[in-house]
């Protein structure tokens, strides 16, 4: 079959792999019909991590169930369904407690699993022709037959949940003023989260001008830290106040104002600095151990230079992690069915599998529009 294979920093191809084949009794292929590239993926096709040449990328994935091992008990052939990225079994204390981004069995040594990422267990991607979906009984999440919400329904794979998830860290409640950090797929996706929570007033804080329009058009904010420090703009609108919660969805790969370096705790402290005393961040963008193309050695180990004088000052709390897919995508699935959610604004091109190389390059530049790229394995190339 096709897939999306990473060759070395800056370039993946798409070449003949393996198909995957049932390892397990309690595994199904699915056919692949939708598969998103992430900002996550960027951080292996940057080479910033150790993936090694040869992973298949991919961990925003939906399909059509191709085969079912001798044990699946609730899913048949033809079964319309999305994975949460987590690779998760279901049964592990982690699991148990709903924090299925944390399993203890999926990946020895390491809480948590994924499809085709770096250090998260054996899993290939799923930007291919089809993928093996291991605890399928727990791992899927069945969706109506057909072809309609495609693209809304893709993004429960990782950005929908992800989104909110953020505003479940910071507890974002209704009437109040949330700043969101990053206006990529996740920011945009947290704001939408926090809105739909009830959330009166909310900014979303980026450069990109395409990724701020589409924050206005869904009526949040936009900030563009592009025009000067973007915690003195949103204090200008909240009364000096600041406001309520804050969301980084930005992570350790923060740029400065001239977009000239890396500041990896820039979004961090800006948030310190926006969210009034009391008040509560949800950190859904990643921070790492360990990173090679750091701009310092503190860095390079991930340790960061954080507010933490300030943090504690103003009584500031704090949530972060990769997101429990699980806990939250039957209920934004049907949110999205019931045509009270619609998550595709965020989708900018859709593209067949062939174009996955150029699709990685505009996406990772930012450019030309690319907020969020949904691959079709089917698509004539
Ligand atoms: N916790 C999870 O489970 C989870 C899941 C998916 C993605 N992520 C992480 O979330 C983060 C965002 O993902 P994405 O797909 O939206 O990525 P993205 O790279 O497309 O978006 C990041 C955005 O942040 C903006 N930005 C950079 N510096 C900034 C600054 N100083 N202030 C404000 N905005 C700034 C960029 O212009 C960009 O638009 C990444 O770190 C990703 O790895 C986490
Ligand atoms: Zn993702
Ligand atoms: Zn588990």
């Amino acid at each position: 079959m096709k897939a999306v294979v990473y060759q070395k920093p800056y370039a993946v191809k798409v070449s003949q792999v393996d198909d995957p084949g049932i390892q397990h009794p309690n595994d199904v292929i699915v056919r692949v019909t939708s598969t998103a590239i992430c900002g996550s993926d960027l951080h292996m096709y940057e080479g910033r991590t150790a993936a090694e040449p040869g992973i298949v990328f991919g961990h925003e994935n939906m399909g059509v169930i191709e085969e079912t091992g001798p044990g699946v008990v609730s899913l048949k052939v033809g079964d319309r369904v999305v994975m949460p990225f987590n690779v998760a079994c279901g049964f592990c204390k982690n699991c148990m407690a709903g924090n299925t981004g944390f399993c203890l069995t999926v990946n020895p040594g390491f809480a948590g699993g994924a499809y085709g990422y770096v250090a998260m267990g054996p899993y290939e991607g799923g930007q291919a022709e089809r993928l093996r979906v291991p605890f399928a009984d727990f791992n899927c999440l069945k969706l109506p037959h057909g072809e309609q919400f495609e693209t809304d329904f893709v993004l429960l794979a990782d950005i929908f949940p992800t989104g909110y998830h953020g505003c479940e860290l910071a507890e974002v409640s209704p009437g109040e003023s949330v700043a969101v950090y990053g206006a990529g797929p996740v920011g945009l996706m947290a704001a939408y989260s926090a809105l739909l929570r009830g959330a009166s007033k909310v900014f979303v804080v980026d450069r990109v001008p395409e990724r701020l329009a589409k924050a206005e058009q869904i009526g949040a904010i936009p900030i563009d830290f592009s025009q000067g420090d973007p915690t003195e703009q949103i204090r200008e609108q909240t009364g000096g106040d600041g406001t309520d919660k804050g969301i980084d969805s930005v992570g350790y790969q923060a740029k400065s104002q001239d977009a000239e370096h890396e500041v990896p705790a820039a979004v961090l402290n800006a948030l310190v600095e926006t969210v009034r005393a009391t008040g509560m961040i949800g950190v859904p963008g990643l921070y790492v151990p360990s990173d090679p193309g750091a701009p310092n050695e503190a860095a390079s180990h991930g340790q960061l230079l954080f507010s933490i004088g300030k943090f504690f000052e103003k009584g500031l709390r704090m949530g972060t992690g990769q997101c429990n897919v699980k806990k939250y995508n039957r209920q934004l699935r049907d949110l999205i069915i019931a045509g009270r959610a619609k998550p595709s604004f965020v989708v900018s091109h859709e593209l067949p599998l062939e174009q996955a190389p150029m699709a990685y390059e505009k996406f990772d530049k930012r450019i030309e529009g690319y907020t969020k790229v949904v691959l079709h394995p089917a698509l004539a190339a």
